[in-house]
């Protein structure tokens, strides 16, 4: 085994890999890039804040290489599963990724943790050149976090994002936790918080499927999330929102549940219609411990999460 510095030499900046679609985004978001390759950016400097990547590259090398076994034996030397991303020559590419230990990740069965193996990725910038990060910001591929789906029980595939958030972050409802859901119909939120044991208030205007309704833990209020008084409802451990609306929106709803300072945790989709407002996705990142995240699972929206 080698150092990765003496296989190649700092590039002095970071790789930001967009959520696939949001490459305009992530390129806004980061502001002075210093190349774009595909869905891969490269800006000076440290890691900034990038809720549109899905993966970011930290301190990646350039490995110059004459041949594809050199290339291949550059990466072995770091001793990491490697994952390729390839924007061009693609063959090249292939052919040296044929000859690294292969990289075939299954799909998770939930609850079940994320990878703990060190994953880096890498690319081919030219015929000669690979650009590599032995140190990469999400263990799985490209941050793609693929699960075995369950096909019955939930009433669509929203629940996704919530088994998303929850496995990356490591976190859930403990057993009778009360989580505010609202936005919950037809109910795949309210189905993932109600198998961890938690009670769910779900609040929609739409009512949820009747199989979900059913559940025992489960209370509903059809109304609208935005006339809820945080003081009527009392307490809540968690707040979960999926709800259509403007960001500005939500986040003022946010914020009356912050001022009232009945709720301590909170997942919140941000949904964008038409040009992304970046500038509310700003004030939701500036909210003291919250995370802003484009999850795999995530459409033309962020994921904001307050632990
Ligand atoms: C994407 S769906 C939610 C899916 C849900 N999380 C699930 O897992 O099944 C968005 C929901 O927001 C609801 N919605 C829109 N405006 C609302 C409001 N003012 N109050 C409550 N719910 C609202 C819609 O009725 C719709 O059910």
């Amino acid at each position: 085994m080698s150092s990765p510095e003496q296989q190649g030499e700092r590039l002095g900046a970071t790789g930001y890999l967009a959520a696939e679609g949001f490459i305009d985004d992530l390129v806004e978001e980061i502001g002075d890039v210093r190349a774009v390759h595909g869905r891969l950016v490269l800006a000076d400097g440290p890691p900034r804040p990038a809720a549109w990547a899905a993966n970011v590259w930290f301190d990646p090398l350039l490995i110059p290489i004459g041949s594809i076994g050199e290339a291949a034996r550059a990466l072995r030397a770091i001793q990491r599963n490697w994952a390729l991303y390839s924007f061009a020559h693609h063959r090249r590419a292939a052919l040296i990724e044929a000859k690294l230990p292969p990289v075939r990740p299954k799909p998770l069965v939930y609850p079940a943790p994320p990878p703990t193996a060190p994953l880096g990725s890498w690319t081919l910038l030219d015929p000669n050149t690979v650009l590599a990060a032995p140190r990469c910001s999400s263990p799985f591929r490209h941050g793609e976090v693929a699960f075995a789906e369950n096909k019955t029980a939930p009433p669509n595939r929203a629940y996704l994002k919530l088994w998303e958030v929850f496995t990356r972050l490591q976190v859930r409802p403990a057993a009778g936790e009360l989580c505010l859901d609202l936005g919950a119909s037809p109910g795949g939120w309210s189905w993932v918080l109600h198998e961890t044991g938690a009670r769910v208030l779900a609040v929609d205007k739409a009512p949820l499927a009747p199989a979900i309704a059913n559940l025992p833990r489960i209370s509903f209020r059809r109304e609208s999330a935005f006339a809820l008084d945080p003081s009527e409802v009392g307490p809540v451990d968690w707040l979960f929102s999926d709800v259509i609306c403007y960001p500005k929106r939500l986040l003022s709803l946010v914020r009356r549940w912050l001022e009232a300072g009945t709720c301590r945790r909170f997942v919140c989709t941000i949904k964008f219609q038409g040009r992304t407002d970046h500038a509310t996705a700003r004030e939701f990142a500036a909210i003291p411990g919250s995370q802003l995240m484009h999850l795999h699972h995530n459409k033309h929206e962020l994921t904001w999460v307050r632990l």
